[in-house]
């Protein structure tokens, strides 16, 4: 199997091809994601959220990521496997910033790493990408800043950050991002922002605009129960199955059905 690069995904947007992600944490749901061929697999901070239980993506730790994405990559044959630095692994500067990518790379092999942000993050981008690694960026909804913005509603409805967001792009391709991910504005400003660049932007709740789509795998396997915002496509509802699958090997076990005369030695 060839693996997924960085320039298979510039390809695809020059193709028009769409590119498909999804976040996986670890080893079992990676290789369910990576066999069915998803592009690339995003080991996000949401793990802070859905594997962890926080309530932001804040607390969780590199360390945590790396352990993380190592469990991911040992499944991932085909897909890119992309990891987010977490939040006060790579703000404070860029030296901080590439020893944490370097980290990543070395202890997961991971291909490539995300960070959040526009120009206040490019010094640090160009400075990891002079170390050979590859740059996902991630503007919009950026939910390491949820202190800031004080909800996670869509961003960028007004002009001055919709302006903003539009330089940024541009100064993340200019970096030398090789893609980046858009989370949470406008379908008309995604597709305005798509167009301004020759770098892959993959969308979550930005519209079909983008040159991909990126859901948090909890989300669309309905495992998150009561999570439904509109952007998002449940294609399972895991959390009703599994929840009955438990219930059933319960009253299995408790009326002394489990085991039978088969499923023993
Ligand atoms: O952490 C994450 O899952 C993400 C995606 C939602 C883009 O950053
Ligand atoms: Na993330």
């Amino acid at each position: 199997i060839k693996r997924i690069t960085t320039n298979t995904l510039q390809d695809m947007k020059m193709r028009g091809e769409k590119i498909a992600m999804l976040t996986s944490y670890d080893y079992s749901m990676a290789k369910i994601v990576d066999d069915a061929g998803i592009d690339v697999i995003l080991v996000g901070d949401s793990a802070s959220n859905v594997m962890a239980g926080h309530e932001t993506t804040l607390p969780i730790t590199l360390d945590q990521m790396i352990y993380h994405a190592a469990s991911v990559v040992r499944a991932a044959k085909r897909s890119l496997v992309v990891v987010d630095l977490p939040f006060g692994s790579y703000q404070g500067n860029s030296k901080e910033a590439l020893h944490s990518a370097i980290r990543i790379m070395k202890e997961s092999g991971a291909h490539a790493v995300k960070l959040e942000g526009g120009q206040e993050i490019c010094e640090s981008v160009a400075r990891i990408i002079t170390a050979g690694i590859p740059v996902m960026g991630h503007l919009g909804l950026t939910p390491q800043s949820i202190h800031k913005f004080g909800t996670y509603t869509v961003r960028a409805k007004e002009e001055a950050e919709a302006n903003k967001l539009k330089a940024d792009i541009i100064a993340l391709q200019e970096a030398g991002c090789f893609a980046t991910v858009l989370e949470k504005i406008p379908a008309k400003l995604a597709e305005e922002a798509t167009a301004s660049v020759k770098i892959p932007t993959i969308g979550i709740g930005a519209g079909p605009g983008c040159d991909g789509q990126v859901l948090v795998i909890h989300d669309m396997l309905g495992l998150n129960k009561g999570f439904k915002p509109r952007f998002l496509r449940q294609y399972l509802n895991l959390f009703d199955e599994i929840n009955g699958a438990v219930k059933a090997y319960l009253n299995d076990v408790k009326a002394g059905d489990f085991p039978d005369e088969k499923e023993q030695y």
